[in-house]
């Protein structure tokens, strides 16, 4: 999940004492928002990297000397047994993910993709430079794609639904797949943000055709950069495999899958290094712990909160499977809001807005259709040359994102550290609210 912003609020130093303001803040000095994994990054994480260093195999693909670089292979088998599907492939980034994604799925020029106004670039760049054309539905106050603004946006062209886990929480999935069977669309789970969450006992990314995940470092765990696709689809993993390596199937996926199904295709390099698969390995045999850490700190803050009067939380479709961080409550208009915002700074318990993602639509690229050159397929069918995008296509999500703010939970917060967050919350709310 995304706290990269949380980091900077965090960092903001001086709380001055607001007009208004009753009594003593909370905390003499802000929370720090660290970024989960590197915080626990130690003995495990140092003797995988050592290890690539004195072998001197950083390839994955080619051992050398009787070295048999077994590290990013390692990874895939264990990210697949925890995500529940049978395959995962390691990537070098998200974004990377999310292009073998429409790889896979062979989405390509002429097609339409619906994903929510509300994301990373990425999300979207994938669609683009696949040739396809992005289709923008709201959000609701979960911060996803609403499943009820996504049926009226499909064409005869759509071929793929994009849910994307913001923040930690899911999407609602069980309208959005019963809307993606009834109109035989595939879905793809973008869950870069929600890395180990669920969804009804199910782990984010096994519940669609394809997930995708970001382990670049401000995720649930990881390397710095990098990032994993998975399915149970023996086809879809093929095409992923090969479009992530230039065309072709290496030994070891060809192993997994029993035999080649497929014909070399273009393809590109998103190859995952035995360094960045040692690192995430490390990462991955704690990704439990972390998780454990994160929700019970966030159910603290949730409980501690529950008997506000008014306050109003992000909705969450699944809230045991929820990671939890951070913790936002909704406001009536903006400007209360605002005052929030203002007020649990002056308390030194930093809160932001949505953070860590765009509201695409009204990204210049997008309103404007710039893609890499004048003749991309994107925005030259009638269907791309009509779509308008722009902040009129995206009311709501825009004012959702306007009402509600967040305080990061982080799992190496203390007792003491939920304490005040819960006393700052308990302080300002309801003064913001009347405001
Ligand atoms: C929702 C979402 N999708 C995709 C990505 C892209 O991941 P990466 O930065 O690893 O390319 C991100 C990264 O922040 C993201 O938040």
């Amino acid at each position: 999940m995304d706290r990269r912003s949380f980091v900077a609020a965090a960092a903001a130093a001086g709380a001055p004492q607001l007009p208004g303001q009753a009594g003593k803040p909370v905390r003499d000095k802000p929370l720090r928002g660290d970024h989960w994994g590197p915080l626990y990054y130690d003995e495990a994480e140092r003797s995988q990297v050592v290890e690539v260093v004195d072998t001197g195999v950083p390839f994955r693909f080619a051992g050398r000397g009787g070295v048999n670089p077994l590290k990013a292979a390692t990874f895939e088998k264990e990210f697949a047994a925890k995500i529940g599907t049978r395959y995962a492939l390691a990537l070098s980034s998200g974004t990377g993910a999310l292009e073998c994604a429409m790889a896979a799925l062979q989405i390509g020029p002429g097609d339409e993709v619906i994903l929510p106004a509300w994301t990373w670039h990425s999300t979207c760049t994938a669609v683009i430079r696949a040739g396809a054309l992005p289709v923008f539905a709201e959000i609701d106050e979960s911060f996803n794609i609403d499943p009820a603004d996504i049926e009226h946006r499909i064409t005869p062209q759509t071929r793929a639904i994009i849910a994307v886990h913001l923040q930690g929480n899911s999407a609602d999935l069980d309208p959005i797949l019963a809307i993606a069977r009834k109109h035989r669309l595939r879905v793809v789970e973008d869950c870069s943000q929600a890395v180990g969450a669920s969804y009804k006992g199910r782990r984010l990314g096994s519940l669609g055709d394809i997930g995708t995940y970001s382990h670049q470092e401000s995720k649930t765990i990881t390397s710095g950069e990098g990032g994993s696709v998975v399915t149970s689809d023996p086809e879809l993993f093929e095409r992923a495999c090969r479009f992530h390596d230039v065309g072709s199937l290496s030994q070891p996926h060809q192993q997994m899958l029993g035999a080649a199904r497929l014909a070399p295709f273009v393809g590109t390099n998103f190859r995952m290094s035995e360094f960045t698969g040692g690192v995430m390995l490390a990462q991955l045999r704690k990704l439990d712990s972390i998780l454990e850490a994160a929700r019970g700190n966030s159910a603290r803050v949730y409980e501690g909160l529950r008997d506000v009067p008014g306050i109003r939380f992000r909705l969450r479709p699944d809230p045991a499977g929820d990671l939890g961080s951070p913790v936002f409550v909704g406001f009536a208009t903006k400007a209360q809001r605002d005052r929030y915002l203002e007020l649990m700074k002056a308390e030194n318990v930093p809160a932001g807005g949505p953070q860590g993602s765009v509201i695409l639509p009204i990204q210049s690229y997008i309103e404007k259709k710039i893609a890499t050159h004048p003749a991309w397929p994107t925005w030259n069918t009638p269907r791309g040359k009509a779509i308008q995008y722009g902040a009129a296509s995206c009311p709501r999500t825009i004012d959702i994102l306007n009402r509600f703010a967040g305080v990061p939970v982080g799992p190496k917060y203390t007792r003491s550290d939920i304490a005040d967050i819960i006393a700052a919350v308990r302080k300002t709310y309801p003064r913001a609210a009347a405001s």
